[in-house]
């Protein structure tokens, strides 16, 4: 398709990617913030795109199947139209099912996000940890191989929590928390037989960390979180580290998949990153 009649559709929406080749950030909501944040603390004159995939939003509930046709077709489209340095999926669900798939189907530097089982594990002195995720990534393979090789000296229990998720979103909305619903999502982990050991939670999903605070005031003893998302920006970093950006303040930009439907609610959270751009793809 010749978009705007302006030649190659890649030449012609390349053009709205002033400057620099942009890094582009990918989650199915809100969740790949908390690594914008970690990417901009290491590399702030790096432009950046974030794309919320609000129109199949969530990931989590959904088969792996779904996930693994939508995420590498989607992120295909995404790279024509803004012809990113590198891409991140800033998304543990879309990491552990697809990331395959994309880096086969991609040629350019994919880096995934997927649960920080092996610093968890060598954090823990109890050598009892907790996975909290998805329900799509904690029955996922990929962490049962992470479990393997990282953890098999810890007892690993795991749970899979859509409402935290949702939590996380609404806080991005600016709407108040209810520490009720933390303490009923913690509870799901160190409720169940042989919990109460834990004393490190890998916050497996890139949503996660920005409920943090919320997770430690309603849990019932001081726990660890540990979540990936410094080592992303250090892998980032390191990956584009022969780049020359801009001297100039990069514009970064959000975009959401969808309608758009409550979008508006979005924009203050998204200032607070860094993203005065907030509109959909
Ligand atoms: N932020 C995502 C993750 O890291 C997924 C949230 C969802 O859409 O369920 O897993």
């Amino acid at each position: 398709m010749d978009a705007g009649g302006c030649g190659a559709e890649v030449r012609c929406y390349s053009t709205e990617v002033a400057g620099a080749r942009p890094l582009l950030l990918f989650d199915s909501g809100v969740g790949g913030l908390s690594v914008a944040g970690a990417i901009r603390a290491l590399l702030p004159q790096a432009p950046l795109v974030y794309v919320a995939d609000h129109a199949a939003y969530p990931y989590g509930t959904k088969p792996a199947a779904v996930i693994e046709a939508r995420v590498p077709a989607l992120l295909g489209r995404l790279a024509e139209r803004f012809d990113p340095a590198l891409i991140v999926i800033a998304c543990n669900t879309a990491s552990t099912i697809a990331l395959d798939a994309v880096r086969s189907a991609l040629d350019l530097p994919i880096v995934g996000t997927v649960p920080a089982i092996k610093p968890a594990a060598s954090l823990s002195r109890t050598r009892a940890i907790g996975v909290l995720g998805t329900e799509a990534t904690v029955r996922q393979p990929y962490v049962d191989r992470l479990a393997a090789a990282f953890a098999a000296e810890c007892t690993m229990l795991r749970h899979g929590s859509a409402e935290l998720v949702d939590l996380a979103e609404a806080k991005l909305r600016g709407e108040p928390g209810n520490m009720a619903a933390y303490r009923r999502v913690l509870a799901g982990l160190l409720d169940q037989p042989g919990g109460k050991r834990i004393d490190t939670v890998v916050l497996a999903c890139t949503h996660f960390p920005l409920v943090e605070a919320e997770l430690a005031a309603a849990a019932p003893r001081p726990l660890t979180f540990v979540d990936g998302k410094e080592g992303i920006a250090r892998r980032v970093a390191w990956l584009t580290r022969e780049r020359a950006w801009p001297q100039s303040p990069p514009e970064h930009r959000a975009l959401f998949t969808g309608a758009g439907a409550g979008i508006d609610a979005y924009r203050p959270g998204f200032a607070a990153f860094g993203f005065a751009e907030v509109r959909t793809v």
